[in-house]
């Protein structure tokens, strides 16, 4: 059995992939400071699992907390989801999401080499393809960044690809998510955004349960289908099960592995709201309204990267997908509260 830290476990990908780690039969030691989770998340995880995992509450920025969770475990692999993602926030507090995301990387990587311990797989975004709509996107695309929070993704990207070249014997692989969503069939774990939810599926369950009133749909001018943005939306579970193949992977000997996580298939707003109407039988009102800044009109991945080395590929549908999102939030109102 394998050991596997993961930074950020309490949160929503995290606690996911806490799950499939443990019920692939790796032992899980989370690390996670609850600015944006609830512990409650793990506790589920232990239920549904019917396995334990050691938490420890800490911030992946403070060196000797972490130093001290190395001295106790003899850990194989990190998974490192620790970090702050909201697009908004991250332009009125760049220094914060800077300081959180990227020393925070840095101290990481740090106490893990001197652990001895130099095997990462790392949660990037397809955040790092930028403005551009030159889909679908394969992961030898452009890189760019329109925002902090993207600059503290690429940043990492580049540090850890650098780190790589000084030192062989580090394995890292980068994981570029596009827009994961969903929740365990279970409805007992899922997203629970602090706040009015930035991002669609959140919103459409929190307008379903009757915390919000109306979606705002932003744009209907865009060149695509409907004039909706359209993204590749990918259940969580996928996006968990990807993690458990990638430490399962083969070791690269040049630079870090770069994997896209996506289905491949890219579904407009319109197309989400009446998939999420029609398989949970309930009307979500909205209205139309200006576009978002730093949006693009279509962003969905190439995947077939993921699958031919990791042999990973997404098996859940929209349909699971706006099912189990809305399995979670009637079952779970106000979240993890
Ligand atoms: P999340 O906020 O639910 O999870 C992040 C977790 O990290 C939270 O539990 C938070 O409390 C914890 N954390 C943050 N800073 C920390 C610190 N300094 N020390 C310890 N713990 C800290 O977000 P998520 O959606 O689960 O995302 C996980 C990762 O995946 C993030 O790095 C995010 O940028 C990346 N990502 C997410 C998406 C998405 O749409 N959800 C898309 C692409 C990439
Ligand atoms: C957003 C982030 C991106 C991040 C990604 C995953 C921005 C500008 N980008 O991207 O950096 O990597 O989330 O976390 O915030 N929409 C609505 N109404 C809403 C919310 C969204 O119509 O209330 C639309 C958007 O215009 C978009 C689609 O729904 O077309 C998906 O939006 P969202 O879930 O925020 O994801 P991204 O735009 O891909």
């Amino acid at each position: 059995m394998q050991r596997i830290l993961v930074t950020g476990g309490a949160g929503y990908i995290g606690s996911h992939t806490c799950l499939r780690l443990l019920e692939a039969g790796y032992e899980v030691i989370a690390v996670d400071n609850f600015c944006n989770s609830n512990p409650e998340s793990l506790e589920r995880v232990k239920k549904l699992t019917g396995k334990s995992l050691t938490v420890y509450e800490a911030n992946i920025c403070d060196r000797q907390s972490i130093k001290k969770i190395f001295e106790a475990h003899d850990i194989d692999a990190v998974i490192h989801f620790a970090g702050l993602k909201a697009v908004g926030e991250s332009v009125e507090k760049p220094l914060e999401y800077y300081y959180n995301n990227v020393y925070g990387t840095l101290v990481l990587c740090d106490v893990m080499a001197d652990a001895g311990v130099k095997n990462m797989v790392f949660s990037s975004s397809a955040t790092v393809y930028g403005l551009s709509d030159d889909v679908p996107f394969s992961e030898d695309a452009p890189t760019s960044a329109t925002n902090p929070y993207g600059r503290t993704k690429l940043f990492i990207e580049e540090i850890l690809s650098d780190l790589k070249v000084a030192d062989k014997e580090w394995s890292i692989t980068l994981l570029r998510y596009f827009n994961p969503v969903g929740a365990h069939k279970s409805g007992l774990i899922g997203e629970d955004p602090k706040g009015t939810p930035n991002n669609l599926m959140p919103y459409i369950s929190q307008v379903a349960v009757g915390r919000l009133k109306q979606l705002q749909v932003l744009g209907d001018d865009y060149p695509t289908i409907d004039g909706t943005g359209v993204r590749d939306y990918i259940h969580v579970m996928d996006i968990a099960e990807g993690h458990v193949k990638a430490l399962e992977g083969p070791r690269v000997k040049e630079g870090p592995a770069v994997y896209n996580l996506g289905t491949g298939k890219g579904n407009s707003v319109l197309e989400v709201v009446k998939a999420f109407e029609k398989v949970n039988g309930i009307v979500i009102p909205y209205k139309i309204t200006d576009r978002r800044a730093g949006d693009v009109a279509s962003s969905y991945a190439d995947p077939s990267k993921a699958q031919k080395h990791l042999n990973w590929t997404a098996k859940l549908t929209l349909n699971d997908m706006v099912r189990d999102a809305w399995n979670w939030q009637k079952k779970n109102p106000n979240g993890y509260a």
